[in-house]
């Protein structure tokens, strides 16, 4: 018997990475083609909140897991927000998001598994089809609350764009926020296989921007035009002005110094098959890019990017909705 489910989307930064860290404005979308779910069904009596976590062959008493155990402790802040005493649930978790790779695994996981108790919540409280037992924003606060468990100061943009389910358009310190999509788009999302953590990547513009802080600071602002332009074409239902605008980004990032060679001939690559742009997206020096594809262009792309080195390549549209 379900108790209970949830689920969330991947997420990823169109434009506006890393001069988001600097005051300027970033935008994210859903990623829908992947995602997290969580089924909450009864568990052992006795047994208390169990967490079944599929793809990681693991099995989690959350009465005994450590504090900081990300699975473990949005179940125990959704628990504390329902005023629930560790009830003999077993929740199981399902994802297709790619872990570690930018995609926002760990968000929509967090985010799935808020949404599933709180639908056993509502059922099992006799509040059944009362549906609004938490609200987005709610949602969004415990799953940055976990976030932080981990990357230490996360900006909030991906716990935002898996809840919500939108494109969200965001500014460090300023509540996020979200957007529709006037006309759905294509992306292919190919990753280099190159595992780059964030946090480098980060550090290094930091020091560069230091020495040259006037050079930056123009570069951050013409990345600020990029993704103003980038929001009025999406949510005006005109996608196709993005390729040009997710070059121009690229072309910016190289000069922030956060690309790499391999980065360099996936988007290459992509535009040589007929992407109408292409960029890296995220943290950058490996990690994925993005390319905007057409229905007719998307598996020419994709087995392009294959050939030029991607280890996983993502076709995915991008529209409103869970
Ligand atoms: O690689 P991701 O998706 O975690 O994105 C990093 C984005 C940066 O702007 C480089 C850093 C940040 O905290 O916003």
């Amino acid at each position: 018997m379900i108790l209970g489910s949830g689920r969330a989307p991947g997420k990823v930064i169109l434009f506006g990475e890393h001069a988001v860290v600097y005051g300027r404005p970033a935008l994210a979308v859903p990623v829908t083609q992947v995602q997290a779910e969580a089924v909450v069904e009864p568990g052992e009596r006795g047994a208390g909140l169990t967490i079944v976590a599929t793809d990681l062959g693991e099995t989690i008493t959350v009465r005994d897991a450590p504090a900081d155990h990300p699975l473990a402790a949005v179940a125990r802040l959704t628990l504390v927000k329902f005023g629930l005493r560790d009830p003999d649930w077993r929740v199981t978790i399902r994802s297709t998001i790619p872990i570690a790779s930018g995609m926002g695994s760990g968000a929509a996981v967090s985010a799935a598994i808020v949404r599933a108790l709180a639908a056993a919540w509502g059922q099992g409280s006799g509040v059944r089809g009362q549906e609004v037992a938490i609200s987005p924003e709610e949602i969004s606060a415990l799953v940055y609350e976990v976030e932080r468990l981990h990357h230490g100061t996360p900006s909030g943009i991906d716990n935002t764009v898996v809840v919500y389910g939108q494109p969200v358009y965001f500014v460090r310190g300023q509540p996020p926020q979200t957007f529709h999509i006037g006309r759905p788009f294509m992306l292919a999302i190919a990753d280099t296989g190159i595992h780059s953590p964030t946090k480098i990547a980060v550090g290094d513009v930091r020091r560069a921007w230091e020495r040259e802080g006037t050079r930056f600071e123009r570069l951050f602002d013409q990345v600020t035009t990029i993704v103003e332009d980038a929001r009025l074409a999406i949510a005006d239902g005109q996608p196709d002005r993005l390729g040009l605008l997710m070059n121009r980004n690229h072309a910016l990032l190289q000069e922030i110094g956060v690309s790499c060679p391999e980065l360099d001939a996936l988007v290459a690559a992509a535009r040589g098959a007929g992407a109408l742009g292409a960029k890296l997206s995220g943290g950058g020096r490996g990690g994925n890019m993005i390319a905007l594809v057409t229905a007719d262009s998307a598996s020419r792309v994709a087995k392009a990017l294959v050939a030029a080195g991607a280890v996983r390549v993502i076709v995915t549209e991008v529209a409103d909705g869970i």
